[in-house]
């Protein structure tokens, strides 16, 4: 069977072939999550190659992402995105889903953005706020870690402790004041999905510490801090849970809120690009 370093190295010789990339490194590697992916519109300069073309990727299945990767220039800085990504629910093992992460460990990218759609815990939230992640509580029933460990990608006994690094932070904070708004900070849960959470569960979560829920973003920060990478994850709160019982969570919802919330996290995501980290 062929081992994942194997692959990522396969799928990151098309990559950097077909991006001319040459021996130049790409500067950030960005996750667009649901209702998100319009973002890559922006890209200059850009090479689109869709996830069925890339050696050994999945294809996400589902809605309101688009599959596929956009190498090119945002911001003034060289940028992997991936419009799309894969969730456990889909059928994935982690370390499948995570693909696009060591992929981008191979072409050598130090810096991850992760962006999600979640749903806020923090009675203080309210829909269309945005979440910068300080740490996460992993509540998938896999890790994509699990397994013989591959030492060329990093230790058998990784820490993610600083993985949302306070540095990025820092500069998404700057990048939101200087565009006229604030961010939420707090903790991740990561949970297997599809279905949303019980009521019970909601008071659960809020319980255990978690500020906000969703299906993705925790493996690719544990994958990324495997690989010594640094990362700055963006939670799109779409709905608050817990509020009004018997409010039911659809994800036609949770797309039309970050469809609305879509320009601010652009205004985000390109403030942190242009700051020096
Ligand atoms: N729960 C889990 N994931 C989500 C939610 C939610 O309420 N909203 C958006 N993604």
């Amino acid at each position: 069977m062929i081992s994942m370093w194997d692959k990522a190295e396969q799928a990151a010789a098309y990559v950097r072939e077909k991006a001319s990339l040459g021996d130049r490194r790409l500067e950030a590697a960005v996750v667009l999550g649901s209702g998100l992916g319009d973002l890559a519109e922006e890209i200059a300069e850009r090479t689109v190659l869709p996830y069925r073309d890339i050696p050994h990727f999945p294809r996400s299945t589902v809605e309101g992402h688009a599959s596929r990767l956009v190498i090119g220039r945002l911001a003034g800085r060289s940028v992997y995105a991936m419009q799309g990504r894969f969730h456990y629910y889909e059928g994935y093992s982690l370390a499948e889903a995570t693909i696009g992460i060591r992929v981008a460990q191979r072409l050598g990218i130090p810096v991850v953005v992760l962006t999600n759609a979640a749903g806020g815990l923090d009675p203080a939230f309210e829909a269309g706020d945005l979440m910068l992640i300080t740490d996460h509580i992993n509540l998938l029933p896999d890790n994509p870690l699990r397994g013989p460990n591959d030492d060329r990608f990093g230790p058998r006994f990784p820490s993610p402790v600083g993985v949302y690094d306070p540095r990025l932070i820092a500069a998404a904070k700057r990048a939101a004041a200087k565009a006229g708004f604030s961010c939420r900070e707090g903790v991740y849960a990561g949970l297997q999905g599809p279905a949303y959470e019980t009521e019970a569960e909601v008071r659960l979560l809020r319980m255990l510490g978690a500020d906000a829920v969703g299906m993705s973003t925790v493996p690719e920060a544990l994958v990324a801090a495997h690989g010594r990478q640094k990362v700055l994850a963006v939670s799109t709160i779409t709905n608050v849970l817990g509020k009004a019982p018997g409010t039911i969570v659809s994800h036609e919802e949770v797309l039309e809120v970050a469809e609305k919330v879509r320009s601010r996290l652009a205004a985000l995501l390109k403030g942190f690009l242009g700051e020096a980290w």
